[in-house]
């Protein structure tokens, strides 16, 4: 299997990602996780792409493409998240892709509300180490603060302040919201409305995952 989940900022890609990772053994590559370990072990990466995260602005497309070319390498089954993110990210992975005889399946596209995704930003709890995603109101941990798995401590992620979360909004509609065409032109774009619960959008996108599989084995 390999997939992309596109969507603004909070609708759900990592969450969704995740269950689906562990549902069928697939990688989950997201990006955002990936700089956020290179910023807290301060590698050179690491500490240019924190400029640009603080901001809520995209890391440049050199500095992504060299990485996730790198997470990929001997990986043939996986699920991206985040990535790609402009219209120079998706071709540089439409000609890895190529070059490796390695089709993508499906783009599922989450959609939802700008209110919504504001709400669930701010409300948003994660885990540093994993990157597990909680949010008090929808997703709450067991035990308020601390990891289900491992009960770590949970923290608010520092581009999940409002101004923040706003720029990250702005440079969604106008970086990375023109790849829903991109991809829908190239027949690969699911849409699934990211406005439900957690397990019902899950259900929806395996829908669309069973979709693709049934067309890839001709029924
Ligand atoms: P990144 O970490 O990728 O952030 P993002 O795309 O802004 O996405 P989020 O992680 O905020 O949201 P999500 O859709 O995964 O939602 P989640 O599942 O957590 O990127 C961060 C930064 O890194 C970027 O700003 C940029 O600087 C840089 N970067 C990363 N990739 C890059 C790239 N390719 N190019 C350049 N720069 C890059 O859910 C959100 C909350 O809602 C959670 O609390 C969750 O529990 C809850 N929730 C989820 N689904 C539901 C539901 N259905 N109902 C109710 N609550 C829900």
């Amino acid at each position: 299997m390999r997939l992309i989940m596109l969507g603004p900022p909070g609708a759900g890609k990592g969450t969704q990602a995740e269950i689906l990772r562990s549902r069928f053994d697939a990688v989950h590559l997201s990006t955002g996780d990936v700089l956020r370990r290179h910023v807290d072990t301060q590698s050179e990466l690491g500490r240019k792409a924190k400029t640009f995260m603080d901001k809520g602005e995209l890391v440049p497309d050199d500095v992504i493409i060299a990485m996730v070319e790198d997470e990929l390498k001997g990986r043939k089954d996986f699920i991206l998240d985040g990535f790609p993110r402009t219209l120079a990210q998706a071709d540089a992975l439409g000609a890895l892709l190529e070059r490796l005889a390695l089709p993508l399946d499906a783009v599922i596209c989450l959609a939802a509300r700008q209110d919504v995704l504001v709400e669930r930003l701010s409300s948003r709890w994660v885990n540093p180490r994993t990157g597990r995603t909680y949010n008090t109101q929808s997703n709450p941990p067991k035990v308020a603060g601390r990891d289900d798995d491992d009960g770590g401590e949970l923290i608010q992620r520092p581009d999940d302040r409002s101004e923040t979360v706003r720029r990250r909004l702005e440079v969604y509609d106008a970086q990375t919201a023109p790849l829903i065409a991109y991809y829908e032109q190239r027949g690969l774009l699911r849409q699934v409305d990211a406005l439900a619960p957690i397990d019902q959008v899950t259900a929806a996108v395996i829908a669309c995952i069973q979709t693709v599989g049934a067309g890839k084995h001709g029924a």
